[in-house]
């Protein structure tokens, strides 16, 4: 089975940080947010990925290349954004005459992918949409169902402020719901194509009960890495990291690999010097490398690459990729972007956020929740 994943948007919200960095690879407890989708759909076994994408997503098309955790990749490429519809009916030629699934590309979520696809099936439904509760629906499109379960309305950005259920960003289409979509115009999927769906009472509701994070604004973005990093359980002993490293290489290789296999494989081989001090929970990425006497944790996330000095200490905070945080820094509550580097003795406030690709001189002091930017 085919899918698409929606990765043209502007990611406004999440700027500074999107200015250097697309969404889609935004670590997510140090690994790339595409590569938790990859996996998860493989699971599915949806292995065939489209990803619909804006003409200014170079660095998107360099880093992740055809081919991810065993699953094709392919581009489709937008001249001007088409919202969240335009750019499946962009892609009909790439599509096959069977369902296919469209993910937006800022979720992280444990949804029974191939419970859906079947319940899918056995509907009569052309479209099933995977729906789930928050507290709070204002910001996203609330759901009725019937009894049947299927969607009887839809409510973008909904005046509703308590529980409720909620479009998840996840679909299954037939089709022929490609016909709806007009070509080469932007379209909103949720405005345009659902609710003419709905009149004529062909869209299913799948509920998911497991964890689903939006990532698309910075709290919500904290939140998921908060949340998903206690259910992360490392080994850190190298010998049993190497070990843990060859099966799970295995597995993937089989397309049976766990979200946490995911996460244990990509840390398999960071270096902790034994005199670093490590206090669970914390993520420490491929590559990455803790100088004698560092101090890490709890909650600090090092994506691959980084490198933290002697008697530095991170705590509660998320660093992209590449960075290096020089001796005697103390970073608390913040989040660092990739390939930044922090000069030597900096504190660096709760709350702060640094773009990335900036140099921070030796000494600085970053208040708290300053935003710097490159
Ligand atoms: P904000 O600018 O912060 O609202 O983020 P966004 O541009 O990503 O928009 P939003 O979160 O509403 O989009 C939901 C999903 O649809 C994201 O994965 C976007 O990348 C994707 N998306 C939004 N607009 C477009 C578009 O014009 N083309 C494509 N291909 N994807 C889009």
């Amino acid at each position: 089975m085919k899918a698409i994943i929606l990765a043209g948007g502007y990611a406004t919200r999440l700027r500074p940080l999107s200015c250097s960095n697309p969404k889609l690879l935004f670590p997510i407890v140090g690994v790339p947010l595409i590569d938790h989708m990859v996996n998860w759909l493989g699971e599915a076994g949806v292995d065939d990925i489209i990803l619909a994408v804006n003409h200014l997503s170079d660095r998107l098309r360099t880093e992740i290349g055809p081919e991810r955790l065993g699953s094709r990749i392919t581009f489709s490429i937008e001249e001007n954004p088409l919202g969240t519809a335009g750019p499946i009916r962009l892609a009909k030629d790439q599509l096959d005459d069977e369902p296919f699934v469209v993910v937006n590309g800022d979720i992280v979520s444990d949804f029974d992918l191939k419970h859906m696809i079947k319940s899918h099936e056995s509907s009569s439904a052309k479209a099933t949409i995977g729906l789930t509760t928050v507290r709070d629906p204002r910001p996203y499109g609330t759901v009725d169902t019937n009894n049947s379960g299927m969607i009887t309305k839809f409510e973008e950005k909904s005046k509703v402020r308590k529980r409720h259920e909620i479009n998840a960003g996840v679909y299954i289409l037939d089709p022929s719901v490609i016909q709806l979509i007009p070509p080469a115009i932007a379209c909103s999927m949720e405005r345009m194509i659902f609710p003419k769906l709905v009149e004529e009472n062909q869209i299913w509701g799948w509920k998911h009960a497991g964890y689903w994070y939006d990532i698309g604004t910075i709290p919500e973005y904290l939140r998921a890495n908060k949340e998903l990093l206690k259910h992360y359980r490392p080994k850190r002993t190298l010998k049993t990291a190497h070990e843990e490293a060859t099966t799970t290489v295995q597995r993937e290789a089989a397309g049976q690999m766990s979200g946490s296999q995911l996460l244990e494989r990509r840390s398999a081989h960071a270096e902790t010097n034994p005199s670093a001090t490590i206090k669970e929970p914390c993520y420490v990425g491929e590559g990455s490398v803790l100088h004698r006497g560092a101090s890490l944790g709890p909650g600090a996330i090092l994506s691959r690459g980084v490198a933290v000095d002697g008697g530095t200490r991170v705590r509660d905070s998320i660093i992209f990729e590449y960075t290096s945080l020089g001796r005697n820094c103390v970073v608390e509550g913040a989040i660092i972007g990739e390939r930044v580097s922090i000069g030597a003795g900096t504190r660096i406030g709760r709350g702060a956020i640094i773009a990335g690709e900036v140099n921070v001189p030796s000494h600085s002091l970053i208040k708290q929740k300053a935003v710097i930017l490159n």
